[in-house]
């Protein structure tokens, strides 16, 4: 009997497939225990030489990975491709080539079973990955959702599953970009953010004084800044750098990226229940703790999303479509396939998208 729901990413150099079990999310269960499988493989390696995801490489891979790791989720879930009921992918934002393989497999998943297929806004996703929470940590709506990833930075206002509203967003490199070139300046390998987090927790976050741009404009986030004055202190410094001097300026990189981001997001605080962080950046310890320290000296609510659900995932993105698929409440049986988002023969009215706001 078909009843599971097949997720897929493959908006940048992931590739990621989860089988969640429809029926029984639809018929109540909490959304974690409907995971039957859950598979992930990435090409982060390859880009290393090139210093950042050269997007056809990201593509080419994506194509060659893809049909085995589904077919192995499948084996793993003990699934086959008939007992499937609809199918979910994120369509944006993305690497337009990386966003095609994923979803056009999709669509041909869901044309030949003739099932439904849910688009997915890649940002959605990332905020959907609050209810991969245990039900205790979750936040209640109205609350605010910090965004922090490789492409994106914003504040937003959850005023619950169906209205969003962007607050403030960057105004040129994300934060994610902000760790990862700095890293670079500081002699880090590709993708470096988490490696100048890691050497960062034995230095000195006040030895360099480093910019938080716009620091007066609450609506917007700046790190380009940041950026000039990690190359200029970089310039500054006795070459070849110390291990001292890379410990330390990483610890002052990452204490002005946390303090942009927790200053922003903490102005808006007053109207909502608390601040849930998400992406890939919301995988640093030190964010977290910050924010943390922030919120509960404000007594409103903290909520990380679970670390392996930070970096892009495919679980997210079927937590969207599952969230999207349950406006449809009653249960399963009275689950109207496709509902809301045009025919529910499979689309190929739908497209894949490089730029997506949330709202
Ligand atoms: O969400 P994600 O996997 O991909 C995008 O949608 O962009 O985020 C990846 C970004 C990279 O820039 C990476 O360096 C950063 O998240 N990141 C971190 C940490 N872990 C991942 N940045 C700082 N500290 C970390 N621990
Ligand atoms: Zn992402």
């Amino acid at each position: 009997m078909s009843r599971f729901l097949a997720a897929i990413e493959s908006s940048c150099d992931e590739t990621a497939v989860t089988l969640f079990d429809l029926r029984s999310y639809l018929d109540g269960a909490d959304l974690q225990s409907c995971i039957r499988s859950e598979l992930l493989a990435t090409s982060a390696r390859l880009h290393e030489a090139y210093g950042g995801v050269v997007p056809e490489l990201a593509a080419r891979e994506q194509a060659l990975a893809l049909a085995p790791l589904f077919k192995k989720a499948l084996d793993d879930g003990g699934i086959t491709a008939g007992d499937l009921a609809a199918v979910a992918a994120t369509a944006g934002p993305g690497l337009n080539g990386s966003l095609l393989v994923g979803f056009s497999f999709a669509k041909g998943l869901a044309f030949g079973r003739g099932i439904p297929l849910y688009p997915v806004n890649h940002l959605e996703g990332h905020l959907a990955s609050h209810e991969l929470l245990p039900k205790t940590e979750r936040l209640t709506p109205p609350y605010l959702a910090l965004l922090v990833s490789g492409g994106h930075t914003e504040v937003i206002a959850i005023e619950s599953n169906n209205k969003k509203r962007t607050l403030a967003r960057t105004r040129d490199d994300a934060a994610g970009e902000a760790f990862d070139k700095s890293a670079t300046l500081l002699g880090f390998p590709y993708p470096g953010g988490p490696l100048l987090s890691r050497a960062a927790k034995g230095g000195k976050r006040d030895r360099f004084e480093l910019p938080i741009g716009v620091a007066d404009d609450p609506k917007s986030f700046s790190f380009s800044g940041l950026k000039t004055a990690v190359l200029r202190t970089v310039q500054s410094l006795p070459s070849p750098m110390s291990e001292q001097d890379r410990i330390d300026l990483s610890a002052s990189v990452e204490s002005a990226i946390v303090r942009a981001l927790c200053l922003k997001v903490m102005t808006f605080s007053n109207s909502f229940s608390g601040v849930f962080i998400t992406g890939g950046v919301a995988a640093n310890d030190f964010l977290r703790s910050e924010l943390q320290a922030a919120c509960s000296a404000k007594r409103i609510g903290f909520a990380a999303a679970p670390p392996k659900y930070c970096t892009d995932n495919a679980t997210m993105i079927g937590a969207a479509a599952l969230l999207t698929i349950a406006r449809d409440r009653g249960g399963f049986d009275n689950w109207k396939p496709g509902a809301g988002l045009g025919p529910a023969v499979p689309g190929f009215e739908f497209s894949t998208r490089t730029a997506w706001p949330v709202e």
